[in-house]
């Protein structure tokens, strides 16, 4: 019977499947720089949009009622989702009113849905921690993630104005529980 020798360190170099380290190297700088300055003809580029789900426009509150500060509850799209709205006092993304700081969020937490209700941070016009794994969102900043284990931002209720009227039209992201964003809890 005859053995097989195998190579411990097998040269790539010219082996169309397997990388070598430099050749792996070099790729990964080329990725890197065509990220940094983008590919040939990308410059006209579309722009990105948020996915949002559009549900029945709904009277939340009025802008008037409203204290810097003050958060307020309200359910939508559904009476067992619950969400917050707060005038942040500092123009925000999605923000609504003559200063665009009035915004809302759902109140369960993307990551493993803990309850975040009670835990507003006027000072920081924050949401959170969590109090599962600690994760605080900016609601600011489209309720992105500030630190802590999740990974995607609060559903914000997108909002609109008319007159003295806040209605909730509609909600960017992905409620937690829910197998789509108009599906019915799963
Ligand atoms: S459930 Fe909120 S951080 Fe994990």
């Amino acid at each position: 019977m005859t053995e097989k020798t195998i190579p411990v360190h097998a040269d790539h170099e010219d082996d169309p499947v397997c990388m070598s380290r430099r050749q792996f190297l070099l790729a990964g700088g080329a990725m890197v720089t065509l990220a940094a300055i983008g590919l040939p003809g990308e410059a006209e580029a579309a722009p990105m949009h948020a996915l949002k789900a559009s549900y029945s426009r709904t009277k939340i509150a009025s802008l008037s009622a409203l204290k810097k500060g003050m958060p307020v509850e309200f359910a939508y799209p559904y009476p067992n989702v619950q969400n917050i709205l707060v005038k942040l006092g500092t123009k925000a993304g999605g923000g609504v009113g003559p200063t665009m700081d009035v915004v809302a969020f759902n109140q369960q937490c993307p990551h493993m849905g803990g309850p975040l209700q009670g835990t507003y941070k006027d000072a920081y016009q924050a949401l959170g921690p969590c109090p599962l794994h600690l994760t605080t969102f900016d609601l600011t900043r489209h309720g992105m993630v500030i630190s802590g284990h999740a990974t995607e931002s609060l559903p914000q209720i997108v909002l609109e104005v008319q007159g003295d009227d806040i209605y909730a039209v509609g909600v960017q992201g992905l409620v937690y529980g829910y197998s789509a964003m108009t599906a019915k809890r799963a």
